[in-house]
């Protein structure tokens, strides 16, 4: 029995990379129609985005900290980078709700492909870190989720069928540069979570009082 927290981790390792090879061919090209797995309450999904959008956020941080010290950096050095990340600027300041939508498609849609690019670089460069390729994994699953959520959303009920996405510049060749784009990557969706836990917060009037949005 002595033995059990490891197997149970390996096994929960194992689940992660399955999720991740399993989940890659699950790119909707911003063709959001083609999603089958959609509840019809939209209200109840809009709940279920803004609810795993927190929870990504919860451990955004974590993430970061886990990525940069896996490769050896300090905390410091970070922002002496000058590689080049793409990410996409969130533009959610007082749009309409299908806006934000679409907006947040777009750019979990960049996420996911920016995540799947550094979690490749990971499993050739640090494959023996197995705790941050879990939480690689982690990550990339939610977004995942999140994303056939929005797709759902967006179609259901705003009949929206595309969204154009960009996927940014591939990772660059040398290493030491791929380590450092995905630090650059992951300090911004750090910053980008956070403004999307901000914008899915639903005003209902009747929502404040049973429960406070406001509060991590
Ligand atoms: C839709 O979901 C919301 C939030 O979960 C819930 O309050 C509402 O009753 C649901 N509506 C229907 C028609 O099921
Ligand atoms: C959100 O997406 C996941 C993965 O496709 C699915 O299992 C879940 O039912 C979806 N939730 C809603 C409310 O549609
Ligand atoms: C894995 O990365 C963590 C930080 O994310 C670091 O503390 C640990 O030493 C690394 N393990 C290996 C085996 O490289
Ligand atoms: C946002 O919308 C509110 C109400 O519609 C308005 O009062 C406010 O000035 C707007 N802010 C910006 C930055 O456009
Ligand atoms: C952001 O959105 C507002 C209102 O939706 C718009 O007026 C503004 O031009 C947008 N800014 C950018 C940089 O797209
Ligand atoms: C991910 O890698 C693919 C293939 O190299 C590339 O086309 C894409 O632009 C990259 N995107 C990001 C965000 O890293
Ligand atoms: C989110 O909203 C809270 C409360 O209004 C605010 O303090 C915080 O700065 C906002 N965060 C972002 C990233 O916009």
């Amino acid at each position: 029995m002595r033995h059990m927290p490891g197997i149970v981790q390996l096994l929960i390792l194992q689940c992660w990379c399955l999720v991740i090879i399993t989940a890659m061919p699950l790119d909707f090209k911003g063709e959001i129609c083609s999603n089958s797995d959609c509840n019809d309450n939209t209200t109840y999904i809009w709940h279920q985005i803004h609810n795993k959008i927190k929870e990504l956020a919860s451990g955004a941080r974590h993430l970061f900290e886990k990525y940069y010290e896996g490769q050896g950096f300090k905390s410091k050095t970070v922002d002496k980078f000058t590689v080049n990340v793409h990410f996409p600027k969130f533009n959610a300041t007082n749009s309409s709700e299908e806006n934000k939508a679409t907006e947040l498609f777009r750019i979990f849609s960049y996420v996911s492909a920016a995540l799947g690019n550094i979690t490749n670089a990971q499993n050739k460069m640090n494959s023996k870190n197995k705790s941050l390729l879990s939480e690689l994994g982690k990550t990339f699953s939610g977004v995942k989720g999140i994303l056939s959520n929005l797709s759902c959303f967006l179609c259901k009920k705003y009949h929206v069928s595309h969204v154009s996405v960009h996927y940014g510049p591939p990772l660059q060749d040398d290493s030491f540069k791929q380590k450092a784009q995905g630090c650059k990557m992951l300090e911004k969706y750090q910053h980008f979570i956070h403004q999307a836990v901000n914008a899915t917060i639903i005003n209902h009037p009747y929502e404040s009082e049973t429960q406070n949005p406001s509060m991590p």
